[in-house]
């Protein structure tokens, strides 16, 4: 496959700084950032003393855990502004995430803060291998949520070709791939799927397109999907992970010439990894869940922000800063089904180890006689015509459920698009169970 690595003088100094000098950056920004909070966000203010604790504590980057935890319920409970530590006449931008249920939680950007989402967009999109002269097909969402203009901001700011497609039209998406040929794309891993059945129906090749890698987030996805995408398009899948809360895409990033886990952009935010029972601060390389505090934010300041995704960190490789393994998924997504725990990304493993299935999923729970069922809606792919072929991809799935997961599934094989497409974050899970 294209050699997308990094040449001299692509990175920024800090990319290959030295521990001791992230720590050093890290503790100066930490002692800011939290006073910042506490003296411009009442929030903050009555939390930490509520907790007993004051910016001044910080002496160490250990001391941070001694500060409360902000949690979604605090947003919501501060909608639509009130966790701003800036005037709204400073604020530049607004986004928000729509959540699955209730309020949405509102961010705001001074200038400032949007120079620095650009520099760790930038940062990334090299990481991917993008550089000056290139051109990106964004199709990530335009509008609130903070794909579509997070990433068009910092791909245009590096010198990028920026063609902001956003979501959806899927027929256009590959008509404008073919006809612009850009180097990169920007969609989450889902709706990828969606523009390569795309390419099929159209009878174009994918493989000869002229996209050389693709960024892929905003939802969990497998080492499987990456090995699928790559090889229906001949190109690298890479990684890209963030949340508005905490900024938007760019939080951390895939390296192209490593695929190993993210690189967190530690200079901005700082992670923790907690146990999401009780809260203690886990050593590194333990799984928990992500805990994330703002260094150098003005609007949107947020302290130790507890993101309910699970993962572990690692000691960096291609950059020096520290990495997260790929999200296994988050907390609210893990379904307990009779005791086990099971994430939607345990499922897509095993679907795409068959061939005979497409790789859309969806699941649905529901309950019959007082017991959870868990079934897997697939479908075959358009060339599988035979039914007994077909029902076969279906037991072959629930057996490499039941092997892997340890569950037992129901599962049933639809049609080519008998599976719901997203056109953005693609909705795993639908639970029909009744509401205790
Ligand atoms: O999804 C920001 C984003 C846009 C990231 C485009 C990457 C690309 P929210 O809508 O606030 O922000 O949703 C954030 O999405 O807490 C994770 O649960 C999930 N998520 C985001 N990226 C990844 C990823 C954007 N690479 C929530 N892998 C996060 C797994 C991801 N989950």
């Amino acid at each position: 496959m294209y050699d997308l690595s990094p040449k001299a003088g692509d990175l920024e100094p800090i990319e290959t700084a030295s521990r001791d000098e992230i720590i050093a950056l890290q503790l100066a920004r930490l002692k800011k950032s939290v006073a910042h909070a506490y003296h411009n966000v009442a929030h903050y203010k009555a939390a930490f003393d509520e907790a007993g604790v004051h910016p001044d504590d910080i002496k160490s980057l250990a001391d941070l855990a001694k500060f409360p935890f902000t949690v979604k319920q605090d947003l919501r409970a501060n909608y639509p502004f009130g966790m701003f530590a800036v005037p709204q006449s400073e604020i530049s931008r607004i986004h928000a995430s729509s959540g699955t249920t209730g309020q949405p939680t509102v961010v705001g950007y001074t200038q400032n803060d949007l120079k620095m989402w650009e520099q760790v967009i930038g940062r990334s999109l090299r990481a991917a291998g993008l550089r000056r002269g290139d051109m990106l097909h964004n199709a990530y969402g335009y509008g609130l949520f903070t794909g579509g203009l997070g990433v068009h901001g910092g791909a245009q700011a590096m010198g990028l070709t920026v063609v902001p497609v956003s979501g959806g039209m899927t027929q256009r998406q590959v008509r404008l791939i073919e006809d612009f040929k850009p180097t990169g794309i920007t969609v989450t891993p889902s709706y990828m799927l969606s523009v390569l059945d795309e390419y099929r129906a159209q009878n174009v090749d994918p493989r000869d397109s002229s996209l050389k890698v693709g960024i892929f987030g905003a939802e969990p996805w497998t080492n499987a999907m990456r090995k699928e995408i790559e090889d229906a398009f001949d190109m690298h899948a890479v990684d890209i992970y963030g949340l508005s809360e905490i900024i938007g895409p760019g939080v951390s990033m895939e390296c192209v010439e490593t695929k190993d886990g993210l690189h967190i952009w530690e200079d901005h935010f700082y992670p923790e990894i907690v146990d999401p029972k009780t809260g203690e601060v886990l050593p590194d390389g333990e799984m928990g869940e992500l805990v994330f505090t703002s260094l150098t934010k003005e609007a949107f300041p947020i302290i130790r922000y507890r993101t309910r995704d699970l993962t572990r960190l690692l000691p960096g490789t291609a950059r020096s800063m520290r990495r997260m393994e790929k999200i296994t998924g988050r907390s609210d997504d893990m379904i307990i089904l009779r005791g086990v725990n099971v994430f939607p990304t345990q499922i897509e493993e095993q679907l795409l180890a068959i061939k005979d299935l497409a790789p859309h999923f969806q699941i649905v729970l529901d309950r019959k006689d007082r017991m959870d069922r868990l079934t897997v809606n697939v479908e075959v792919l358009p060339d599988v015509s035979d039914p007994d072929q077909r029902h076969a991809a279906g037991v072959q799935l629930a057996q490499g459920i039941k092997a892997s997961v340890g569950i037992t599934a129901k599962v049933n094989v639809g049609a080519t698009g008998a599976v719901e497409r997203s056109q953005g974050k693609a909705v795993r899970v639908v639970d029909n169970r009744p509401k205790e």
